[in-house]
């Protein structure tokens, strides 16, 4: 594989998912860049998971091609890292000895101290330099998800798939995990694909955003943002037309979902 930056590290091409008798994507295709910070944003139950999971190799198509970097997910799943809304961490283990965790399962080959020194390196660039010998118990919510960041990461994946990582976490560490994302994906230049359902955070983050639309799902808008970060939603007129044009397409669907239940 080349390391050509327009490349498309990943794409779903006309892709159905179907559950029983429920259609979940009726031919779902978009592509992603390599380098890129991709936001999927949909409104709940539209299959955001969905496509993390196709991508992963947890979840076979129905029908349609999803590729990594060329590869279909069952050869290509090496190559990504997921963070999840809640961290998933042993509890028996401390930062360190989780972060090492994945890289004991990948890189059986590597020595211990080559290991050992990888996880360090990623802790302290999450921030984490002076917690390494804690146990998860000892960690708040946002310490706890760099641990996540630093152990996907340790895989050295190509790409991180992140499933609303931040979401369960208050306001203010929401925040600056947000701007700290945004650091350690430009230090790593990773491509990083970032499910979330909130508009603002799509915009703060993304350089794409890919809409979905209800189920059947199919990819319903595609918002380029070229505004430097850190960004302002509401000192920035560009941004404030697209957070506004968002909001409205989100009431649409919504409105749709409703019809469709009642
Ligand atoms: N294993 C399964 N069996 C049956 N239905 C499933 C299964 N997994 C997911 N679904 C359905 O597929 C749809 C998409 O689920 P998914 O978890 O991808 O949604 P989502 O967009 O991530 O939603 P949320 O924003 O609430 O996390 C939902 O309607 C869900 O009920
Ligand atoms: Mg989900």
């Amino acid at each position: 594989m080349g390391e050509n930056p327009t490349e498309d590290i990943a794409a779903f091409t006309d892709v159905i998912v179907e559950f029983g008798d429920e259609t979940i994507y009726d031919g779902l295709s978009f592509t992603v860049k390599r380098g890129e910070f991709l936001c999927i944003l949909g409104p709940s139950g539209c299959g955001k998971s969905t496509s993390l999971r196709l991508m992963g190799n947890l979840l076979e198509a129905q029908g349609g091609e999803v590729s990594i970097e060329g590869l279909p997910p069952e050869r290509g799943w090496n190559k990504l890292a997921y963070v999840f809304q809640s961290p998933r961490l042993v509890p028996w283990r401390s930062a360190l000895g989780n972060v090492l965790l994945g890289m004991e399962l990948r890189f059986e080959k590597q020595s211990k101290w080559e290991r050992e020194e990888t996880a360090r390196r990623l802790l302290n660039m999450v921030g984490l330099q002076n917690d390494m010998d804690k146990y998860p118990s000892m960690l708040s919510g946002g310490e706890r998800q760099r641990v996540a960041i630093a152990r996907a990461l340790s895989v050295d994946p190509n790409i991180i798939l992140m499933d609303e990582p931040f979401s369960a976490l208050d306001l203010n560490t929401r925040w600056r995990m947000r701007s700290e994302i945004i650091r350690i994906w430009k230090e790593t230049k990773k491509t990083v694909i970032f499910v979330t359902h909130d508009v603002d955070e799509a915009l703060v983050l993304a350089d794409r955003i890919l809409l979905l639309s209800n189920k059947p799902t199919k990819a319903l808008e595609t918002i380029v943002l070229d505004q430097p970060r850190p960004r302002d939603i509401e000192n920035s007129e560009s941004l404030s037309a697209q957070k506004s044009k968002l909001i409205s397409l989100f009431r649409q669907l919504e409105q749709t979902a409703d019809l469709e239940t009642v």
